[in-house]
């Protein structure tokens, strides 16, 4: 066999998730892309703002030195700088340019803190549903996932958390504004949070590391904000892109902020410089760091996507499907009448796009995107109604 095993294993598993976009890439070339409703996509379709368009110019203009070179595999002095001014406000901390490592993504700090903390069989523990990537990431670094069930309302399950921490458990990650269910996790449940890995902690004589990833931090609705992790917990790091924020999924550029004052803080960073290069990202990219610099404190129109949100909570409560309002981000998580993947059928037939749940290890949810424009939210009105109607007749 070419391919590992454990790879082989990952394509059989997500045969069904595949089969579910194949059969949509069907729908679109029977009935026309504009006539099939997908909101499987977590593709932000909000363009970046005007700034990003007129920095991007002026940095090819700008013609510096080494524009496209190598550089420190923390990347450029200024750009952490300019990161470690942001990160400082929003989590009401002051966080030196030496704690921020420049990444591919939230993707690449994932998988570069995991590279940097796991011991083969070291567990890392996350609230379910979750991002479904987090399994691959953790399992990329030979740990081991421990997903925990969320509350009925996609809070945090201290409980749950606190049962799952183990000899073995290097790491909490959570993730809010969330994916894929839009809750914001707030400061009550996350000062909790931090007394409990503060308590385990002191059991067991060795921190246990919080992982909070915020690509969607400033994406929240209702006039709430994100609340901070750092002054809850000093055993924390942050992961944040402009994938979202920005609309720049594609160019691949975030950053990890670790603690001012987290336990082995000098090797921790020295460690995640060395995992950026050794697992083959080197830097992250040259030009998206120094637009990503210029951008810093810009904002996609969240108010695009609070509209969206809203017409969507208005269509699925007409049809009769119950859901928790999200509080941010560009998912909503609605309860399914049926199992998970039958209800998908049936939206399929109506020539509507949704992902089961149980991808997210959500069973019976689906999970919707609102990266489209809103007319393909109000065109799917009458067939959530009709796919209710049927799933009550099964
Ligand atoms: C919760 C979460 N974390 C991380 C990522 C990865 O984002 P990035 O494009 O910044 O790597 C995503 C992307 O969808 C996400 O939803």
């Amino acid at each position: 066999m070419a391919v590992s095993q454990r790879i082989r294993d990952y394509l059989a598993g997500a045969s069904w998730i595949r089969k579910m976009f194949e059969e949509g890439a069907k729908l679109k070339a029977q009935y026309g892309v504009d006539r099939v409703c997908d909101f499987s996509l977590g593709n932000p379709d909000v363009p970046p703002p005007p700034s990003v368009k007129q920095a991007l110019e002026e940095l090819i203009r700008e013609d510096a030195p080494s524009l496209h070179g190598y550089m420190p595999n923390a990347g450029f002095p200024f750009v952490r700088e300019a990161m470690a001014i942001k990160v400082s406000k929003e989590q009401k901390t002051a966080v030196p340019m030496e704690h921020i490592v420049m990444t591919c993504g939230a993707a690449g700090a994932l998988n570069v803190i995991f590279k940097a903390l796991l011991e083969p069989g070291d567990e890392v523990i996350y609230p379910a549903p979750f991002f479904v990537e987090y399994k691959f990431y953790v399992e990329n670094h030979q740990g081991i996932p421990k997903p925990v069930p969320s509350r009925e309302d996609f809070s945090l399950d201290l409980g749950a958390i606190e049962a799952a921490i183990g000899p073995r458990t290097k790491a909490i990650l959570i993730n809010s504004p969330h994916n894929p269910t839009g809750q914001l996790y707030g400061d009550n449940e996350l000062r909790e949070l931090a007394q409990l890995l503060e308590k385990k902690s002191q059991e067991m004589g060795r921190p246990l590391y919080l992982i909070s990833d915020e690509p969607y931090r400033n994406l929240v609705f209702d006039g709430l904000e994100t609340p901070a992790i750092f002054p809850l917990y000093p055993h924390s790091i942050v992961v944040s892109s402009f994938s979202k924020e920005l609309s720049l999924p594609g160019e691949r550029i975030g950053f990890l902020a670790l603690h001012p004052e987290a336990e082995g803080k000098e090797e921790l960073m020295a460690a995640f410089v060395l995992a950026n290069r050794i697992l083959g990202f080197v830097n992250a990219p040259a030009l998206a760091q120094r637009l990503a610099a210029k951008c810093a404190e810009e904002v996609v129109e969240v108010s695009i996507y609070e509209r969206r949100r809203d017409l969507f909570c208005e269509i699925l409560r007409e049809a009769g499907l119950e859901f928790v309002k999200p509080k941010g981000a560009f998912y909503i998580f609605p309860k399914t009448p049926i199992d998970d993947v039958e209800f998908c059928r049936l939206l399929q037939e109506e020539l509507i796009l949704a992902v089961p749940g149980r991808g997210f290890g959500g069973p019976g949810h689906i999970r919707l995107a609102f990266c489209v424009d809103e007319s393909y939210i109000e065109r799917s009105r009458e067939g959530f109604k009709r796919a209710v109607e049927k799933a009550k007749k099964l």
